[in-house]
């Protein structure tokens, strides 16, 4: 296979650019990277590293953005947190704190957006495969809608609805064949992706829908993908939307609300982010005249910003005219960069780096892997063992994507709020790691 090209490293944004688009995120003259107020070198020497660091008042900040432009262009709308951005507990309760619903794709993640008080009420399941266990979970609990993925699972809910006396609340997630323009492997909203019902079907599914016993049809659901930049798809895909509900209400059927799914990009390096208030208006010119409460299922643009991944230089490897870092976190816990070759930021926590010279850097982890590599040809300060940096914009899809392996525990997890910060998972015993595993008779002879 040819050498990977290298990465050009000459438009990325400077340190002072990626601070100033992150203010929970400052640079103090004695305490070098600061977090809110908490110094992130504290955190590395008392919490140790790799550990997810997160900020309280960012999540909130993002939340209280939305909830706000919505309601600035009068929009009845709800924001149901993506629980699989970050389905941790604090991070959980802190929206359920805020008011927020929950958006949830398996019993897992239902029983976590539930043990963090979040009200069944305001809880909504996608998925494309959801399992009679979880059907039965859910409707067991109440919750307020089932996202239908197909005209099979439809027939299935109906079943496990009549069979438990109860009544299933259900979206019918459409497919609107609209391409938003992302990473291939987060695309949701093509013809030919997995998820929703095609459009051409919908209407008939949603008839059928009404006529089930067991079936309450409340509306219409979509999420087009992840890491969306452009507003053009979700008009694309909310005019399609209202164009359904006209010919749903034109047949007699009723149509209470509209899911729009979630998938808010964020600026990870030079994207241009889709800022609430633009997101608003577009849902306003869109659905706003059918005069339905609308529904959100935002994770990533809540929670992305607002984490970093604070690692250790385990050493340095001059290598012809550049250098290997050799971080102590890994792909195990950060796997964006290898899956989706995701670019993160990447800033030194000591302040006297700020100010120092830069040259290129591949910053990569100690797994034996080659894809162990979060980034090549980066400029950055001389860095030697022990010096800490941060890997930013990891709050969404990084420690919920964390495996362990190479036998490397997970991470710590730590939230910061103001000058207090508190270790919300502690680093996980190596001994955990075989904990539940047993060896048989016919092994040990
Ligand atoms: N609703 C549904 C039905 C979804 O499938 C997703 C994400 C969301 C909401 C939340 O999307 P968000 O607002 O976070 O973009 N692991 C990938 C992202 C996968 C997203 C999957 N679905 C990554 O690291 O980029």
């Amino acid at each position: 296979m040819a050498a990977p090209a290298p990465i050009l490293s000459a438009d990325d944004p400077s340190f002072a650019d990626l601070l100033a688009a992150r203010p929970h995120l400052s640079v103090h003259p004695f305490d070098g990277l600061m977090m809110e107020d908490v110094p992130l070198a504290r955190v590395a020497a008392e919490v140790d590293t790799p550990s997810w660091v997160y900020s309280a008042r960012a999540m909130r900040d993002a939340y209280r953005r939305f909830a706000a432009a919505f309601a600035d262009a009068g929009l009845d709308a709800s924001i149901h947190y993506a629980m699989k951005a970050n389905d941790h507990l604090a991070v959980a309760s802190l929206f359920a704190r805020e008011g927020a619903g929950a958006d949830v794709v398996s019993e897992g993640e239902l029983l976590r957006a539930l043990a963090a008080g979040i009200p069944a009420g305001r809880i909504v399941f996608s998925g494309v495969g959801k399992s009679v266990a979880a059907l039965r979970l859910a409707l067991g609990h109440g919750i307020m809608q089932l996202n239908v993925e197909s005209a099979e699972e439809l027939e299935i809910i109906s079943a496990v609805a009549v069979e438990m006396g109860r009544t299933a609340t259900i979206a019918l997630r459409i497919n609107p064949d609209v391409d938003a323009g992302t990473h291939a492997k987060i695309t949701t909203g093509k013809a030919e992706n997995k998820f929703g019902i095609p459009f051409a079907d919908a209407a008939a599914l949603y008839a059928r829908a009404a006529s089930l016993p067991g079936i309450d049809p409340a509306g219409i659901a979509l999420h087009i993908g992840s890491q969306i930049t452009a507003l053009a798809p979700y008009r694309a895909a909310y005019a399609r939307a209202a164009e359904l509900v006209r010919h749903l209400r034109a047949q007699g059927l009723t149509v209470r609300r509209v899911d729009g799914g979630g998938g808010i990009g964020i600026a990870y390096r030079d994207e241009l982010s889709i800022t609430p208030a633009a997101f608003a208006g577009a849902v306003e010119a869109t659905l706003g005249a059918l005069g339905v409460p609308v529904m959100f299922e935002p994770g990533r643009s809540l929670v992305g910003p607002a984490g970093v991944l604070l690692a250790s230089v385990v050493l340095t490897k001059p290598s012809g005219n550049h250098r290997f870092v050799i971080l102590d976190a890994a792909m195990n816990d950060l796997v964006r960069p290898s899956m989706y070759d995701a670019w993160h930021g990447i800033l030194p926590v000591a302040a006297s780096a700020f100010h120092g010279p830069l040259a290129p850097a591949d910053v990569v982890g100690p797994v034996c892997e080659t894809g162990d590599t979060f980034t090549r040809g980066r400029e950055l300060p001389p860095l030697g063992p022990g010096d800490r940096v941060v890997l930013l914009d990891t709050g969404a899809y990084g420690a919920v994507m964390s495996s362990t392996y190479n036998a490397r525990p997970l991470a710590a997890e730590v939230m910061v709020d103001g000058s207090d910060y508190a270790v919300i998972r502690p680093r996980q015993a190596v001994e955990a790691l075989w904990a539940h595993e047993t060896v048989p008779g016919f092994v040990t002879g």
